[in-house]
């Protein structure tokens, strides 16, 4: 059997409260795996468990119990890490410094120097559309370039894990949908992707496995399609067909004694796609 990208198993993260003298479990004997060039997105509101999960798979958080894996290695040990990206909620940059300027920060920060650094900057900046603002200042980029700035920097040491805790929130539809298509670009190239998110059409559209958070507990875990697909409708597509087809197939399926006629219109467009349209 292949290494698996994440292996998290029965993860529990409790944090001591000021008042009560039980702590707060944030996380409840969560389990979940990933196996390498998958993308899975992590859903549930705000408090439910998938920021401190994160952060106890990157050995940032020392688990109260459980245990956190990363291509076979303990996230506590400092080696599990040269292997991922991270790219945090919320994270903070050096406004003074530009995005090249940036890159070049991280590089270094990770060992990374002279003309092999350099081209690896040129390369994310061209990857995030930063090509022509990577010799301005972070100061004057917006709320998507950020994020784009922070996923090049989860990138420059060539990570074949991603982890990105909330990589659209707060970004508007344009940007957003320039992040979405970078991370589909990503998973293109075989990168494992884990992000989190509470917006649920972001993650369908990019996700190839869920699992639902809440309160601590994960509830439910597996690949979308199977999770999402109602396997006992069947949808039927038809362009330009006349009211009188409609009826013989609508006489056709009343007749069956099996099925049942459930509904017949016009397919809608997302209001993503249509606002994208309208603002091309
Ligand atoms: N360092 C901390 N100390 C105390 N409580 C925390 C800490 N980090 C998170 N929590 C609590 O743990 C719960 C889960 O938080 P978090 O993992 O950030 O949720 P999410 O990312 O799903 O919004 C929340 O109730 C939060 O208040
Ligand atoms: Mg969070």
């Amino acid at each position: 059997m292949s290494e698996l990208a994440v292996e998290i198993k029965d993860l529990v993260k409790e944090f001591p409260t000021a008042i009560k003298r039980t702590p707060h479990r944030a996380v409840d004997q969560v389990s979940l795996t990933i196996a390498p060039g998958q993308v899975y997105g992590l859903i549930g509101p705000n408090g439910s468990g998938k920021s401190t999960t994160m952060k106890a798979l990157l050995g940032l958080l020392a688990p109260t119990s459980g245990s956190c894996e990363i291509f076979g290695k303990n996230s506590l040990k400092t080696d599990s890490r040269k292997d991922v990206g991270y790219l945090p909620e919320n994270p903070y940059f050096y406004k003074h410094l530009t995005g090249r300027e940036t890159l070049k920060f991280y590089g270094k920060l990770c060992g990374m120097k002279g003309s092999s650094l350099k081209a690896r900057i040129e390369e994310l900046l061209e990857l995030t559309s930063l090509g022509e603002a990577g010799g301005r200042r972070l100061a004057g980029y917006s709320k998507g370039m950020l994020q784009r700035i922070g996923l090049a920097q989860a990138l420059i040491q060539s990570p074949r894990l991603l982890i990105l805790d909330e990589p659209t929130a707060g970004v508007d539809p344009l940007g957003s949908r320039q992040i979405r298509d970078l991370i589909l670009n990503l998973k293109s190239q075989g990168i494992t992707v884990f992000l989190c998110s509470h917006l649920l059409e972001q993650v369908q559209e990019i996700c190839d496995t869920i699992g639902i958070i809440h309160q601590g507990k994960m509830l439910k875990q597996g690949p979308l399609d199977k999770l999402v697909a109602l396997e006992d409708q069947t949808e039927v597509m038809l362009q330009n067909a006349s009211p009188q087809l409609l009826a013989k197939i609508k006489q056709l399926v009343t007749a069956d004694p099996e099925s049942t006629f459930l509904s017949c219109s016009h397919p809608r467009t997302s209001l993503e796609r249509l606002f994208l349209e309208e603002t091309k």
